[in-house]
Protein backbone atom coordinates (compact mmCIF):
# COMPACT_ATOMS: atom_id res chain seq x y z
CA UNK A 1 0.00 0.00 0.00
CA UNK A 2 1.17 3.21 -0.91
CA UNK A 3 1.55 6.49 1.62
CA UNK A 4 -1.59 8.21 0.68
CA UNK A 5 -5.32 6.59 0.65
CA UNK A 6 -7.42 7.32 -2.17
CA UNK A 7 -9.50 9.84 -0.79
CA UNK A 8 -6.18 11.52 0.26
CA UNK A 9 -4.79 11.55 -3.75
CA UNK A 10 -8.61 13.13 -4.29
CA UNK A 11 -8.76 15.83 -2.09
CA UNK A 12 -4.98 17.34 -3.25
CA UNK A 13 -5.58 16.32 -7.12
CA UNK A 14 -8.97 18.67 -6.24
CA UNK A 15 -6.84 21.16 -4.07
CA UNK A 16 -4.29 21.30 -6.89
CA UNK A 17 -6.95 22.01 -9.60
CA UNK A 18 -8.52 24.83 -7.51
CA UNK A 19 -5.14 26.17 -6.74
CA UNK A 20 -4.63 26.29 -10.46
CA UNK A 21 -7.44 27.69 -11.65
CA UNK A 22 -7.09 30.91 -9.18
CA UNK A 23 -3.39 31.25 -10.33
CA UNK A 24 -4.94 31.03 -14.04
CA UNK A 25 -7.48 33.63 -13.25
CA UNK A 26 -4.79 35.68 -12.37
CA UNK A 27 -2.44 35.21 -14.91
CA UNK A 28 -5.20 35.54 -17.82
CA UNK A 29 -6.90 38.58 -16.33
CA UNK A 30 -7.31 41.53 -18.80
CA UNK A 31 -6.41 39.78 -21.84
CA UNK A 32 -9.02 38.90 -23.88
CA UNK A 33 -9.26 35.53 -25.34
CA UNK A 34 -11.93 32.03 -25.28
CA UNK A 35 -10.56 29.20 -22.46
CA UNK A 36 -11.10 25.37 -23.36
CA UNK A 37 -11.88 22.77 -20.81
CA UNK A 38 -11.64 19.39 -22.40
CA UNK A 39 -13.40 17.13 -20.09
CA UNK A 40 -17.13 18.35 -18.71
CA UNK A 41 -17.22 15.64 -17.02
CA UNK A 42 -19.43 16.43 -14.22
CA UNK A 43 -19.17 19.77 -14.80
CA UNK A 44 -17.37 20.83 -11.29
CA UNK A 45 -14.67 22.50 -13.30
CA UNK A 46 -16.65 23.95 -15.58
CA UNK A 47 -18.86 25.75 -13.30
CA UNK A 48 -16.00 26.91 -11.62
CA UNK A 49 -14.40 28.24 -14.91
CA UNK A 50 -18.28 30.50 -15.62
CA UNK A 51 -18.35 31.49 -12.68
CA UNK A 52 -14.75 33.04 -12.16
CA UNK A 53 -15.03 34.48 -16.41
CA UNK A 54 -18.23 34.94 -16.80
CA UNK A 55 -17.36 37.21 -20.54
CA UNK A 56 -15.14 34.78 -21.62
CA UNK A 57 -16.52 32.14 -24.66
CA UNK A 58 -15.52 28.88 -22.96
CA UNK A 59 -15.40 25.87 -25.33
CA UNK A 60 -16.42 22.37 -23.11
CA UNK A 61 -15.21 19.09 -24.89
CA UNK A 62 -16.48 15.54 -23.93
CA UNK A 63 -17.53 12.25 -25.77
CA UNK A 64 -20.85 12.39 -23.12
CA UNK A 65 -23.13 15.36 -21.40
CA UNK A 66 -22.80 14.04 -18.34
CA UNK A 67 -22.76 16.90 -16.32
CA UNK A 68 -25.11 18.00 -13.58
CA UNK A 69 -28.27 19.72 -14.62
CA UNK A 70 -27.65 23.18 -12.87
CA UNK A 71 -24.05 22.59 -14.97
CA UNK A 72 -24.62 22.66 -18.33
CA UNK A 73 -22.59 24.91 -20.86
CA UNK A 74 -23.98 27.06 -23.39
CA UNK A 75 -25.13 24.26 -25.66
CA UNK A 76 -23.20 26.39 -28.66
CA UNK A 77 -19.77 25.39 -27.15
CA UNK A 78 -20.34 22.26 -26.09
CA UNK A 79 -18.74 19.84 -28.52
CA UNK A 80 -19.75 16.29 -27.84
CA UNK A 81 -17.59 13.33 -29.38
CA UNK A 82 -14.12 12.23 -29.49
CA UNK A 83 -12.10 15.17 -28.95
CA UNK A 84 -9.86 13.84 -31.95
CA UNK A 85 -12.69 14.57 -34.22
CA UNK A 86 -14.63 17.60 -32.61
CA UNK A 87 -11.25 19.69 -32.08
CA UNK A 88 -9.63 19.81 -34.83
CA UNK A 89 -13.05 21.40 -36.96
CA UNK A 90 -12.92 24.49 -34.68
CA UNK A 91 -8.87 24.93 -34.64
CA UNK A 92 -8.60 27.18 -37.23
CA UNK A 93 -11.34 29.65 -35.29
CA UNK A 94 -9.03 29.04 -32.37
CA UNK A 95 -5.28 29.62 -33.45
CA UNK A 96 -3.48 31.52 -31.19
CA UNK A 97 -6.69 32.72 -29.63
CA UNK A 98 -7.12 30.53 -26.30
CA UNK A 99 -5.64 32.53 -23.23
CA UNK A 100 -6.77 29.30 -21.03
CA UNK A 101 -6.68 25.85 -21.33
CA UNK A 102 -8.18 22.72 -18.80
CA UNK A 103 -7.28 19.37 -19.87
CA UNK A 104 -8.87 17.22 -17.01
CA UNK A 105 -9.27 13.56 -18.89
CA UNK A 106 -7.02 11.60 -16.67
CA UNK A 107 -8.95 8.19 -15.54
CA UNK A 108 -6.98 5.16 -13.62
CA UNK A 109 -6.00 3.44 -16.91
CA UNK A 110 -2.62 4.21 -17.20
CA UNK A 111 -2.29 3.50 -20.71
CA UNK A 112 -5.68 5.55 -21.60
CA UNK A 113 -3.96 8.55 -19.77
CA UNK A 114 -0.82 7.93 -22.08
CA UNK A 115 -2.58 8.32 -25.03
CA UNK A 116 -5.17 11.19 -23.80
CA UNK A 117 -2.03 13.01 -23.07
CA UNK A 118 -0.29 12.67 -26.22
CA UNK A 119 -3.44 14.09 -27.47
CA UNK A 120 -3.72 17.02 -25.63
CA UNK A 121 0.35 17.84 -26.29
CA UNK A 122 -0.59 17.53 -30.00
CA UNK A 123 -4.27 19.11 -30.29
CA UNK A 124 -3.77 22.16 -28.11
CA UNK A 125 -0.20 24.37 -28.64
CA UNK A 126 -1.47 25.56 -32.11
CA UNK A 127 -4.81 26.87 -29.97
CA UNK A 128 -2.73 29.06 -27.75
CA UNK A 129 -1.95 32.81 -27.54
CA UNK A 130 1.34 34.02 -26.49
CA UNK A 131 1.58 33.10 -22.64
CA UNK A 132 -1.41 31.35 -22.88
CA UNK A 133 -1.61 28.68 -19.71
CA UNK A 134 -2.42 25.24 -20.09
CA UNK A 135 -3.36 23.75 -16.77
CA UNK A 136 -3.58 19.50 -17.07
CA UNK A 137 -4.33 16.92 -14.59
CA UNK A 138 -1.26 14.56 -16.92
CA UNK A 139 2.30 15.69 -17.50
CA UNK A 140 2.43 16.67 -20.95
CA UNK A 141 5.23 17.23 -23.11
CA UNK A 142 4.69 20.39 -25.40
CA UNK A 143 7.23 22.37 -27.29
CA UNK A 144 7.44 26.43 -26.81
CA UNK A 145 5.84 26.17 -23.56
CA UNK A 146 7.61 26.43 -19.90
CA UNK A 147 6.95 24.84 -17.15
CA UNK A 148 5.19 26.73 -14.27
CA UNK A 149 5.75 26.06 -10.46
CA UNK A 150 2.64 25.11 -9.05
CA UNK A 151 1.08 27.83 -6.88
CA UNK A 152 0.48 27.63 -2.71
CA UNK A 153 -1.48 25.12 -1.74
CA UNK A 154 -0.93 22.45 -4.93
CA UNK A 155 0.79 19.70 -4.53
CA UNK A 156 3.79 18.36 -6.81
CA UNK A 157 2.60 15.84 -9.21
CA UNK A 158 -0.89 16.51 -8.52
CA UNK A 159 -1.78 19.65 -11.26
CA UNK A 160 -0.10 20.29 -13.91
CA UNK A 161 1.03 24.67 -15.60
CA UNK A 162 2.53 25.41 -18.54
CA UNK A 163 2.66 28.37 -20.23
CA UNK A 164 3.15 29.42 -23.78
CA UNK A 165 6.32 31.45 -24.54
CA UNK A 166 5.69 35.11 -25.66
C1 LIG B 1 -11.87 13.44 -15.03
S1 LIG B 1 -13.30 13.59 -16.03
C2 LIG B 1 -13.52 15.33 -16.13
C3 LIG B 1 -13.94 15.95 -14.83
C4 LIG B 1 -14.50 17.35 -14.98
N1 LIG B 1 -13.50 18.32 -15.41
C5 LIG B 1 -15.17 17.81 -13.72
O1 LIG B 1 -14.61 18.69 -13.03
O2 LIG B 1 -16.27 17.32 -13.39
C6 LIG B 1 -12.68 13.17 -17.62
C7 LIG B 1 -13.67 13.33 -18.76
O3 LIG B 1 -12.93 13.28 -19.98
C8 LIG B 1 -13.72 12.64 -20.96
N2 LIG B 1 -12.80 12.14 -22.00
C9 LIG B 1 -11.65 11.44 -21.80
N3 LIG B 1 -11.06 11.18 -22.98
C10 LIG B 1 -11.85 11.76 -23.95
C11 LIG B 1 -11.76 11.82 -25.38
N4 LIG B 1 -10.75 11.24 -26.05
N5 LIG B 1 -12.74 12.48 -26.05
C12 LIG B 1 -13.77 13.04 -25.37
N6 LIG B 1 -13.89 13.01 -24.02
C13 LIG B 1 -12.95 12.37 -23.31
C14 LIG B 1 -14.48 11.56 -20.20
O4 LIG B 1 -15.68 11.24 -20.87
C15 LIG B 1 -14.71 12.21 -18.84
O5 LIG B 1 -16.00 12.79 -18.74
Amino acid sequence: MSGLSRLEKTLHRLQAQQACLAFAFDEIAGRPGPVVELGLGLGRTFDHLRRHLPDREIHVFDRVNGAYVDCQPDPSLLHLGEIEQTLPPLASRLAGTVVLANSDLGSHDRELNRVVAAMSARLLPPLMAPRGIIMSDLPLELDGFETVPLPPGAREGRYYLYRRGG
